[in-house]
This record gives C-alpha cells, structure tokens and sequence, in this order.
C-alpha cells in the first residue's frame, strides 16, 4: 500500500442524529500522482486513449458506463491498481475480482482497455500501466456523455497481487445510507462525494438481481418501499426482468435509466427522478429519502453545472484512492496478466 504514514483523522461528515462520527482515512488518497507523468515518456498517451474512447462511445455505447463502472471498482477494491482487470480465464483460477459475483459477468468494457493498452504499447512500449490507462479512459468516457473535460494526474502501477475476495467489499444496491456512508468514509470519501458519484446511474444497465424489480427493498432501506413510484417500478418489472429461469436473467437487461436505453440522460434528471421515486436501485432512492442526503439530491436536480463540477472532483479523488506508485506493483505488459505469471494471451 502506498500510504506514507496512516494518518486517520476523525471528522463529523454532515452531523446528524443518525448518522454518527465516521472516521475518515485520509492515508487512502495518496497525493504524489503528477500531471506530466508521461510528458517525456509516452506523450501521446492521453490522445491515444481518447481516440479509442471516441470510437467506441458511437460504436459500443455499452462500454461507456462499463468503463466508468471498471474503474470505480478498480479503485474502492484494492486502490486504483488495475486489479480488476485480472482475467480468470487467463489464470484458469477464480480467485480474481473480476470473477466475484459482485462482479461476475456484469462487467464490460474490458475488451477497449485491451484495444488502448495494445495501441500504447506500439507507441511507448512498457512504460504506461493499466491502471492509468483505466483512469484515462473513464474519464474520457465521462467527457463523451456530456461532463466538461478534467485533468487528471498520473503515475499509477499495476497491482501484483490477486485477491477476489476483496470485492466482497464492493457497495451493495440494498444497503442502506449509513452503511454506504461508512464504507465510502473507510475509503476516504465522503457523503457528499456518495451522492454526486451515483449521478453515474443515469447511463447504463444493470441485472435485475439487485433492482427494485427484484428486492424486498424494505428489509434493508426501509422507507424506501414507501417512496418508490408504484408505475415506475412496474415499468421496470415489465421490461427488464426475464424469468429466472430464462437463462438471461442474470444478464445486465435492466436499464439504470428505464426511459432512455443508452447514453443520452446522463446527468441531474437522475437527481429529478430519484427525488420523485424514480429509481432502479434501491441504494439509489434511499438517497432522496435520508436526511442527510435528500437536500444534497434535491440540490443538484436543480444545479447541473455544480453537479458536473463536483462529480469531477470526486472523480479525481477516486482516481487517487491507494494507488500504487514509484517502484510499487509493476507495468503489466497485458492488461489481463500480471508479468510473472507466463500464460499465452489471446488476443
Ligand atoms: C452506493 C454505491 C453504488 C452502488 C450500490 C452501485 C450499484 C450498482 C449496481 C447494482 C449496478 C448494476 C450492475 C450490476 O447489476 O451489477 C451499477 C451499475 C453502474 N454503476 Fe454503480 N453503484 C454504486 C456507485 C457507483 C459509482 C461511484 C459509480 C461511478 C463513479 C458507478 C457507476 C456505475 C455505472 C456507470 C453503472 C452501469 C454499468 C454498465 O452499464 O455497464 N456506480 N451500480
Ligand atoms: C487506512 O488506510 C491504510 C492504507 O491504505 C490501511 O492500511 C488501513 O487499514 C486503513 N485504516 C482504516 C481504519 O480503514
Ligand atoms: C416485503 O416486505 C414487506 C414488509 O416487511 C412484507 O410485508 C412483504 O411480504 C415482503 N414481500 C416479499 C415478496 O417478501
Ligand atoms: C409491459 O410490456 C408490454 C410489452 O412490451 C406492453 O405491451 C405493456 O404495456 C407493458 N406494461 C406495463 C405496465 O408497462
Ligand atoms: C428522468 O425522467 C425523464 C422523464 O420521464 C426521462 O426523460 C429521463 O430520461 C429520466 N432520466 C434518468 C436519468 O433516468
């Protein structure tokens, strides 16, 4: 772990009676990526990237939110290190986050990672890692829905370790606020930063698994039940669960936004319909209904410049969560494979 000194500080994040101190770690947002990282080594890197993503946001819309989704998983599991990337296929194991079923067969976007890391590579061979690359391509894949163009700093390595078990930690679509509250805190984000990130929900898809189409929400946000549009909910039901035993039920068919199948509604009509009850994920309408977070909701379904602004920012904080740095980890010659362990890639 790349932490200089654990440096915990204990901060009343928004105070109210339910939701208690949290202890904030700040040791997990390490602060010596640079801008220029590849300045002198790969300086056409960000071009290369952002090319690739072009493409594919006309012709592969799904990878969009999939790269997004990659990289936020990538970054709360583990620090931003690449480690989901790791293919079980290639290890022929399973112990890999990418095989958890937290992740499982829900993630995509993968095959465009490979298609840029193959691109850098004829260009600057063995000098940028996977996980930068990852970095770049989510961001530049946010910059394709519609949010203004950020800089992000640089110089992350590539993870040698492989632990699947860690995704265990990932957030869960029925837990409540306090309970996410308390897992972004153990990573150095906060409430607010909660909120703004889940405006990513307006793109997308999901698995029904999950949804409110398929969870007794009540059992774990409670209120929301209560909240929840009866229509809406039903629309979901009716278009995007198959039968469980149909085979695709455990697919991503369910749109995040029901009403716009690809990219076209990213952005703060996802904080509008939450607020009205509007929502796929439970996680997600618990927002617009918990104290401490429904004004922050009602805020940015009003204020899409300061929306796009602030989830930027958190974007960049995400992108420094435990990153590997200086001689740590390694540069993967394939994204996939960790460059000790000698398997042939298919390409
Ligand atoms: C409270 C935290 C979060 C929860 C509970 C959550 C949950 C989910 C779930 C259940 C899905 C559907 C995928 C599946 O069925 O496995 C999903 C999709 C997605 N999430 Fe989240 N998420 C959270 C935070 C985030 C954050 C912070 C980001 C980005 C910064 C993000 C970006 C996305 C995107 C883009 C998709 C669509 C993926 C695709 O279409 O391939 N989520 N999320
Ligand atoms: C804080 O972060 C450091 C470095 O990543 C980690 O070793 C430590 O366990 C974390 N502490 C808490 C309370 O999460
Ligand atoms: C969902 O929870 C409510 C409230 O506890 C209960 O009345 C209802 O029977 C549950 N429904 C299912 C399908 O489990
Ligand atoms: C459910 O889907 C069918 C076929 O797509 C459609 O005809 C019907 O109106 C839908 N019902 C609801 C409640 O949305
Ligand atoms: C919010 O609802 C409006 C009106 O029904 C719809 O056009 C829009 O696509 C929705 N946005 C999201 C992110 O679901």
């Amino acid at each position: 772990m790349a932490s200089p000194l654990p440096f915990i500080v204990t901060v009343l994040a928004i105070v109210t009676p339910s939701l208690a101190a949290v202890t904030v770690n700040t040791s997990a947002i390490i602060q010596t990526l640079s801008i220029d990282f590849y300045k002198r080594k790969c300086p056409s890197v960000e071009k290369i990237v952002s090319d690739v993503i072009k493409k594919n946001a006309l012709t592969n819309k799904g990878s969009i939110p999939g790269i997004i989704r990659l990289h936020f998983h990538d970054c709360f599991i583990t620090g931003c290190d690449g480690s989901i990337l790791l293919t079980p296929e290639r290890y022929n194991l399973y112990n890999t986050e990418m095989a958890h079923p937290a992740n499982g067969i829900s993630l995509r976007g993968m095959e465009v990672i490979n298609q840029i890391k193959t691109e850098v590579e004829k260009h600057c061979p063995n000098v940028v890692s996977c996980a930068d690359i990852l970095a770049y391509a989510a961001r530049d894949a946010i910059v394709s829905v519609g949010n203004p163009h950020y800089v992000i700093p640089a110089g992350r390595r590539d993870g040698v370790a492989i632990d699947g078990n860690f995704a265990g930690g990932l957030p869960k679509s029925i837990s409540n606020i306090e309970r996410l509250t308390e897992q972004y805190a153990e990573k150095g984000l906060t409430v607010e930063d909660l909120v703004v990130l889940e405006g990513s929900h307006s793109i997308g898809q999901s698995r029904c698994q999950g949804t409110i189409a398929e969870v007794n929400s009540t059992l774990e946000v409670p209120a929301v039940d209560n909240f929840l549009d009866k229509s809406y909910k039903a629309m979901v039901e009716n278009q995007s669960c198959a039968p469980k035993d149909s085979g695709v039920f455990w697919r991503l068919t369910t749109p995040l936004n029901p009403e716009k199948k690809v990219n076209e509604a990213w952005g703060v009509s996802f904080y509008e319909n939450i607020s009205k009850g509007k929502g796929v994920l439970p996680s997600d309408l618990a927002m617009a209904v918990h104290g401490t977070t429904k004004d922050m909701v009602k805020q940015y379904a009003s204020n899409a410049e300061l929306w796009k602004k602030k989830f930027n920012e958190a974007m960049i904080k995400l992108g420094k969560m435990n990153v590997l740095t200086g001689e740590q980890g390694e540069i993967r010659r394939h994204c996939g494979i960790i460059n000790s362990v000698n398997i042939p890639v298919k390409q």
